[in-house]
Order: structure tokens, then sequence, then C-alpha cells
């Protein structure tokens, strides 16, 4: 099935692509960020977040290493660290096939690829001390990357469904976590084609706006 695309803020006729191409066309587009745009898109999102009342309150939040053009949160976490908060990375868990495990992050963890070539926090065996990592529901809030997003938060993910699997566990009614997606505003497209199993988003953060949170 084909969906409307419609790139906001730019004043191109709008295309028909299924998610898969809708995902090819947005990467491409975030890939062509310059260093000095994606430095500063990190930077005035970590200044954004840490006035919400939301990062405030938070003590416990997960968030992720960036790749392929994502916003680098490394700044919030280490900012999130030194303000007594809690920080965890996500790995692939190592027994819930295409699942995420929360592990606790802090400027020495040392972190290793994983297939994916994402830096996570290096996992000995199964045998996790309860110390090191944190159930999913137990999280204030989890900051997500995303490939694109619509203001109604909607989520379009690299594809695997790892986020959306980790956190159909979670029961509806709970408020935590909040999830929030930290986007460039190239990301940002007007209704996105989703499906039954993607979960929403409660905000989203880019460098110039703060959408719904
Ligand atoms: N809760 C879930 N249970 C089982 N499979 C899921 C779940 N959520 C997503 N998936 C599967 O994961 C795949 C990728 O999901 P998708 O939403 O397209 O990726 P992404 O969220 O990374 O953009 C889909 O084929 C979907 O069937
Ligand atoms: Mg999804």
């Amino acid at each position: 099935m084909k969906h409307l695309y419609h790139p906001a803020n730019q004043a191109t006729e709008p295309i028909y692509l299924n998610r898969a191409s809708l995902r090819q066309a947005l990467r491409h587009k975030r890939r062509r960020l310059t260093p000095y745009q994606q430095q500063q898109a990190s930077h005035r999102i970590c200044q954004k977040i840490s006035q919400q009342p939301w990062f405030i309150n938070a003590a416990s939040l997960a968030v992720y290493m960036a790749t392929d053009g994502e916003i680098d949160p490394i700044k919030i976490a280490i900012m999130a660290h030194s303000r007594g908060k809690k920080v965890y990375l996500p790995v692939l868990h190592p027994v819930h096939k295409k699942h995420l495990l929360f592990i606790r992050f802090t400027p020495q963890t040392p972190l290793e690829k994983n297939r994916f070539g994402i830096l996570e926090p290096r996992l000995k065996g199964y045998g996790l001390k309860r110390t090191h990592h944190c159930a999913t529901q137990r999280l204030d809030l989890i900051l997500m990357p995303l490939v694109g997003f619509d203001v109604q938060g909607g989520r379009l993910g690299m594809g695997g469904g790892f986020y959306d699997r980790t956190l159909a566990l979670k029961p509806a009614e709970f408020n935590r976590p909040k999830l929030v997606g930290l986007a460039h505003e190239c990301q940002k497209v007007e209704h996105l084609p989703l499906e039954a199993w993607d979960i929403p988003l409660a905000g989203i953060i880019t460098p110039k706006n703060v959408y719904l949170a």
C-alpha cells in the first residue's frame, strides 16, 4: 500500500511512498547534514530538554548511542548523570529476540559495537546484576531515535521494531516511561503511514521546537 508523503516545510508536491521508501528518503536527507549542523542540533536539543519539567523531574532515563546522522544525546546523558539522574542505554536483549534491555550508563561505562555497529554497554553473559539494568516500565523517560515523525506523535524507526516490541509489554494505563523522540526538523512529515504495533510518542524535540510534550 502506498502512503502520502508530504515533506514538511518544503514547497514540493506530495509524493506517495511506502514505509521502506520513506525511511530511505528521510535517512538520505539526514545524512546530508554537515558535522556542524549535527553539533548545533544536539547542543540546542540538550539546552531545550534541560528546561522541560518532565526532564527535570525524571530520576531515571534512557538515551541511545547515535548512528546514521541521528541526534547525538551524549551531552544530555552526561548532563543528566551530573544532575544525579540514573542514565541507561539500550542493548540488544540477550534472551528476548528483537527486544531491548536498558543497562546503566555512566561516563566510565565501557562500550562496544553490537551487530548493527551501534555502541552499547558490554554484557557479560546473562548473569546480570539487578542494579545494572532497569525494567522498561520503571524508567521515567525514554529518549528515542527516529527516522521520521509527525506532530501527532507518530514515529518511524529504522525498521527493526525494537522499541515497539519492548514497549508493547508496558500496560496501556501506565503513565511512564514518557516516550520522547529526538529529531532534526527535516525528519518531520505531515502524516506518517502508521501500523497497529507502532507505539506513539508523547513528545518530539527538534533544535527548533518542542512538539506535544
Ligand atoms: N509488538 C510487536 N510484536 C511483534 N512484532 C512487532 C511488534 N512491533 C513491531 N513488530 C514487527 O517489527 C517489524 C518492524 O516494525 P516497524 O514499526 O516497521 O519498525 P520501526 O518501528 O523500527 O520503524 C514489523 O514487521 C512488525 O511486525
Ligand atoms: Mg514502528
